[in-house]
């Protein structure tokens, strides 16, 4: 259990490149996996989770070399998997498990699917229900828990009127829809991260938008599973990584970052707004559009925080930067406070009480609540540094490393190799910018 310790720093200077981005990464690769022919990802994520993904796909038949950050897979057409012997193994990672439910439901062959002890407590019946639908067969430790056991069957489309909003769970019913008789949607209640959608366009399926309603072809109609054709793409940097460097940076007057290569899809550029609303100084500069996908560089200086309400519809949109927000209430005039997201529970760890926790080791005055906390903010006095339990949660581990190089005296970050599960270098990076 390696501990790194954080030192006070005096401002942020210099540019950083990111790991690509996660979420993309996991459905580039299990598109690849579907597709028939060799797909070149370039600038693959280096996250523990997305090798993971990879892991399951090449346990599924799927051919993967990964030569630094570019990984080639070779998949053999939709119909082309294999059983795994062994379970599947997504490790930590939600996004694996859930969208993996989805491709596996509509195979010809039983797979179970596994994960590490905080995956194995987290909700899946929020996939099981719709897959259930579809004519899925799937079965979970009460009806709700990893391990899941699902033997491929023969699915028929639904109309789903998703009850919570959550890309993975609208992901899990689309690539379940690639296999399904007819034409599947899935309405979300609020919008959620868009990158299923445009991978799946990317490898060739018809997917129709209308409002907050997608639709996906099956293999009858239209482009469906039948014809993903393998594709060489870029991944994007990984916003929700870029989000401690943006943090960091505002802390200081002096900071001046430059991140470069940047995913800025505007299904995930709410934390963007936020931040500006509260006063930071970032801009975006050289957009472009890349398969779908917005890429640019962010220019962040230093600026006082102003601090303020996180909540509704927003929420989706940020649930990722949650606990990095919270951490740098604090540091904010007025402090800061999220409502409507009781689905922080339920991530790699209880981040409400993570969070809540790791910043009374600090000093600060928190209330926790069912959905949300309030943190104060300067008044309430400078944060001390303490030593931070992580709950093997990587953005916890990250959010209290960004708040330590702000306090009075060395903050120490247990377990730290949690981060890798999103962001390896995170910590090399954070020392190589922080000046002392
Ligand atoms: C993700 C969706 C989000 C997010 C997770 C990645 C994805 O989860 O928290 O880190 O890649 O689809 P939910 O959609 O379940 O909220």
């Amino acid at each position: 259990m390696k501990k790194e310790t954080i030192q006070p720093a005096k401002y942020l200077n210099g540019a950083l490149e990111l790991p690509g981005d996660k979420s993309i990464s996991h459905r580039y690769a299990m598109l690849a996996a579907l597709a028939a022919g060799t797909s070149e990802l370039r600038h693959f994520s280096a996250a523990a989770d997305c090798h993971s993904t990879l892991g399951c796909m090449s346990a599924l038949g799927a051919e993967v070399k990964i030569e630094k950050n570019t990984v080639r897979v070779t998949g053999r057409g939709a119909h082309g998997l294999k059983s795994s012997w062994r379970a599947l193994d997504a490790g930590n990672s939600g996004t694996t498990m859930r969208l993996l439910a989805g491709i596996l439901a509509g195979q010809s062959f039983t797979s179970k699917l596994t994960g590490d002890d905080s995956l194995q407590r987290r909700p899946m019946k929020r996939v099981i229900a719709p897959l259930l639908e579809m004519g899925a067969d799937i079965h979970g430790r009460e009806d709700n828990f990893a391990p899941l056991e699902i033997r491929g069957t023969k699915l028929k489309a639904i109309d789903y009127q998703m009850p919570l909003a959550s890309a993975q769970v609208k992901s899990a019913v689309l690539l379940a829809g690639l296999f399904a008789e007819g034409v599947t949607s899935v309405t979300e209640p609020a919008r959620t991260r868009d990158h299923t959608e445009l991978a799946l366009e990317e490898f060739g399926a018809t997917v129709d938008i209308n409002g907050q309603t997608i639709r996906v072809h099956g293999p009858g109609g239209g482009n469906g599973s039948g014809r993903l054709t393998a594709r060489s793409l870029d991944v994007p940097g990984d916003l929700s990584s870029a989000v401690f460097f943006l943090a960091a940076a505002s802390l200081f007057p002096d900071s001046n970052v430059l991140i470069h290569n940047v995913g800025l899809n505007p299904t995930r550029t709410a934390i963007l707004d936020v931040l500006a609303e509260m006063g930071a100084s970032i801009q975006m500069l050289g957009l472009k559009s890349s398969q779908g996908e917005i890429i640019g560089d962010l220019a962040v200086k230093g600026a006082s925080l102003k601090g303020g309400v996180i909540a509704g519809a927003r929420i989706p949109l940020v649930i990722d930067e949650l606990p990095m927000m919270a951490a740098l209430g604090p540091y904010t005039e007025e402090g800061i406070e999220i409502r409507d997201a009781a689905e922080l529970r339920v991530k790699e760890s209880d981040r409400i009480s993570a969070v809540a926790e790791n910043l009374r080791r600090m000093g600060a005055k928190v209330e926790q609540r069912p959905d949300g906390l309030k943190v104060e903010g300067l008044r309430a006095g400078k944060l001390h540094g303490a030593e931070i339990e992580p709950r093997r949660d990587h953005r916890i581990a990250m959010a209290f490393a960004v708040a330590g190089l702000a306090a009075e005296g060395n903050t120490v970050i247990r377990d730290a190799g949690c981060a890798g599960v999103s962001f390896p270098t995170f910590f090399t990076e954070l020392n190589r910018l922080a000046e002392r």
